[in-house]
């Protein structure tokens, strides 16, 4: 819908901008990661060897990130995909059970299921939300079901505790995808420990990194953080006795040595930049307070989010214009937006509605071994709703005083533009 009036002081149309200069990238990688690699290379170069994997790095940063979840197991990944893939391969499902798994992911939080021979089974969001919740993962629940999935979506906590208690009285595991979502709380309990297993994507843009590409997989479990060393690398006998060989098949998934130093020097900053964030996004929530066509939903009760991004409810009913050209006018002032959480959710692509897993066979769906409907399809009225209610601010703990009264401006000057009289 084009606005029946297009608002000359809008620098979508031509009006000045509010910030002249763009607003400052994120700035979280420097000096103190590159030290840590060069501290490798130069003792790499002394020695006359390589910097290798599952070296004293990895291990370091490993006890690291469990001393920061409260004690527990850490095993480094390549990446949060290779973290759930892994975390499913060493839970030991059988093959054609089913697992559930939130509309709104990323597909590497997906695609991994198929991928192991196992049932992708879709669950809605919970009204207004991305997240799924206990609700809609229950009515998904079936005696085919061997595992469950839930995701953190934007650093916003699911209702983790309601998914775990559905899970428990169905005698069912469940694996936490925090790859969004590293700091945040639950009733003031860190997300990633209220499930059997949890999964940190720490690629470069997340909350805190390993370098381009890594992940991290968090267990209270002992016996299955052994089996996810072993699913992470080859199946190889680790904590098996002498003599064993390697157990079962699986991928070469390991973090390097190089990444882990990055992780650990990164992972010392987290818990400032999750701090930076909560503050930003409270600076935005005062600064919009009373604005008709924008604001910010809620966290679920008892969740402190550490916002990956910034979730905003657009008001379409409150507005002369469509969030659609809302998001414009918000890009042309300088703002980084994504008006849907992504083009396509990872279930509606070809690869999953054309079952395009295993070439042309339609496996695993197509298995004879699948008990279920093979057809079945999955509406998710709540996530297409959300989606369509509202669009994603990118913000970044970098951003000062003068990003946060920017971007309130922006935000209050497109609500006296576009705000229904
Ligand atoms: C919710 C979720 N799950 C899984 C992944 C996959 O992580 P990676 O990109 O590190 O493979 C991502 C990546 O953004 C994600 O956001």
């Amino acid at each position: 819908m084009i606005p029946q009036e297009r608002p000359a002081q809008l620098a979508l149309y031509g009006g000045p901008r509010v910030r002249s200069e763009p607003f400052p990238s994120r700035g979280h990688v420097g000096a103190e990661e590159k030290a840590a690699v060069d501290a490798l290379f130069d003792r790499a170069i002394a020695d006359g060897t390589a910097p290798g994997y599952n070296g004293e790095q990895e291990t370091a940063y490993c006890q690291e990130f469990a001393s920061f979840m409260g004690g527990g197991y850490v095993d480094a990944v390549s990446s949060g995909t290779a973290g759930i893939y892994a975390s499913l391969k060493a839970l030991d499902l059988e093959p054609f059970t089913e697992v559930i798994v939130p509309a709104v992911t990323d597909p590497g939080g997906l695609m991994p299921v198929p991928l192991l021979n196992l049932i992708p089974v879709i669950a809605d969001a919970a009204p207004g939300s991305y997240n799924s919740g206990p609700e809609q993962v229950e009515e998904l629940v079936s005696p085919l079901t061997s595992a469950i999935l839930v995701a953190h979506i934007a650093g916003e906590p699911a209702d983790v505790e309601g998914v775990v208690a559905v899970a428990r009285r169905h005698g069912i595991p469940v694996i936490e995808d925090c790859s969004q979502a590293h700091g945040a709380t639950l009733h003031g309990k860190l997300v990633g420990t209220f499930g059997d297993v949890s999964v940190f994507s720490t690629m470069y843009g997340k909350h805190h990194s390993s370098g381009g590409q890594g992940g991290l997989i968090f267990t209270r479990r002992e016996a299955l953080y052994q089996a996810v060393r072993r699913a992470s690398d080859r199946g190889k006998p680790f904590f098996l006795p002498p003599g064993s060989t390697n157990v079962t098949a699986s991928l070469n998934l390991n973090l390097s040595d190089l990444a882990a130093a990055i992780g650990r020097v990164q992972l010392g900053k987290l818990p400032g930049i999750v701090r930076r964030r909560r503050a930003v996004v409270a600076e935005i929530a005062a600064g919009i307070d009373g604005l008709e066509t924008v604001s910010i939903p809620a966290p679920i009760e008892g969740g402190e989010p550490s916002y990956w991004f910034l979730k905003m409810r657009y008001h379409a009913n409150r507005a002369t214009c469509d969030k659609d050209t809302f998001c414009q006018a918000l890009t042309a002032e300088g703002l980084s937006i994504a008006p849907n959480y992504r083009a396509a959710l990872p279930h509606t692509m070809d690869w999953f509605t054309q079952r395009r897993v295993f070439g042309h066979s339609g496996y695993p769906w197509t298995s004879p071994d699948y008990a279920g409907d093979p057809n079945r399809r999955f509406p998710c009225p709540n996530a297409n709703a959300a989606m369509e209610t509202h669009f994603n601010l990118h913000f970044f703990e970098s951003w000062g005083e003068a990003e946060v009264a920017d971007a309130v401006a922006i935000l209050q000057k497109l609500d006296r533009a576009f705000a229904r009289p």
